[in-house]
């Protein structure tokens, strides 16, 4: 597992390459302050749940929406939840950030300029590895699965933002990985000189995400396991390529890593879990 010294050091390589190639302060999104919030919130344990609430009720538009997905069938809890505090007491810290985080990244993708189809194309497979991550992470009890599922919602969240900055560039990368000449993430080192999951471990160190997190966003295309929370990330990315939930399928050595590991069972409960998540968004 790369150390956190490491991913760290190379986030603040990366910075300075990025700044040639757009300027991070005016592109990259800045976080609503709710998120940020929440995400802080959220990390302390002993933060009472009256001040998560509060922050909360403070957005009625993602309150309502809250709400909305606490009493959808997907969550169902023996009673309806009717505000903010007892979404938090109900759901706990974890889900609560895992939903705000989903909200406002769906938010980011729908605000997207980018071109709608490929938007769409990385929305779902952010989608389809959030809850995969969330599956395994239940499954083996290695990490958090709120966490799992937040952190593969984000995990290609620098792809998204080089659709919106390098425009045709970045398309044509990506329809060269849909062909199968070569991976996205192989020819953005070389043609842009910073790949994607550096560029989201920049966005996410930048709205202050716990370090984990950061890791695991950077970490994706290394780091491939059931034990920690970047490695099922990696293995939820690969998964869903697998089932054609991204732009292109694996090469040998992916498919040789994957192949690992005994997945092929959860293939039907993923599809099922999938789908009924997918519809959450949809209205
Ligand atoms: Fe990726
Ligand atoms: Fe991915």
């Amino acid at each position: 597992m790369i150390a956190i010294k490491e991913i760290k050091l190379r986030i603040e390589e990366a910075e300075p390459q990025i700044s040639e190639i757009f300027d991070i302060k005016e592109s990259l999104p800045s976080p609503p302050l709710v998120l940020t919030k929440i995400v802080e919130l959220t990390s302390d344990p002993s933060t009472p749940v009256g001040k998560v609430a509060d922050v909360l009720a403070m957005e009625p538009g993602i309150c309502a929406q809250l709400l909305r997905l606490s009493n959808s069938a997907y969550y169902a809890r023996s009673r309806t939840v009717s505000s903010a505090r007892e979404a938090v007491v109900m759901l706990g810290f974890h889900m609560i950030r895992s939903m705000v985080v989903s909200m406002v990244a769906k938010d980011l993708y729908e605000k997207s300029s980018s071109v709608p189809e490929l938007r769409d194309t990385l929305w779902e497979h952010s989608l389809a590895t959030a809850v995969f991550a969330r599956m395994l992470a239940t499954r083996e009890r290695s990490c958090n699965p709120e966490e799992a599922y937040l952190t593969g919602l984000l995990h290609d969240f620098g792809k998204l933002i080089f659709l919106e900055q390098l425009g045709e560039v970045y398309t044509e990368i990506l329809a060269s990985a849909e062909d199968g000449m070569l991976h996205a993430y192989a020819r953005e080192k070389s043609e842009i000189g910073v790949a994607h999951p550096i560029l989201g471990g920049v966005i996410a160190n930048n709205w202050l995400f716990p370090d984990q997190i950061i890791h695991a966003i950077v970490a994706h295309h290394e780091e491939c396991s059931l034990v920690s929370l970047s490695g099922i990330v990696g293995l939820a990315n690969l998964f869903v390529t697998s089932l054609d939930h991204n732009f292109s399928g694996l090469d040998e050595h992916e498919r040789e890593l994957l192949n690992q590991f005994d997945l092929e069972e959860m293939e039907g409960p993923f599809e099922e879990q999938f789908e009924a998540h997918r519809a959450l968004f949809e209205s």
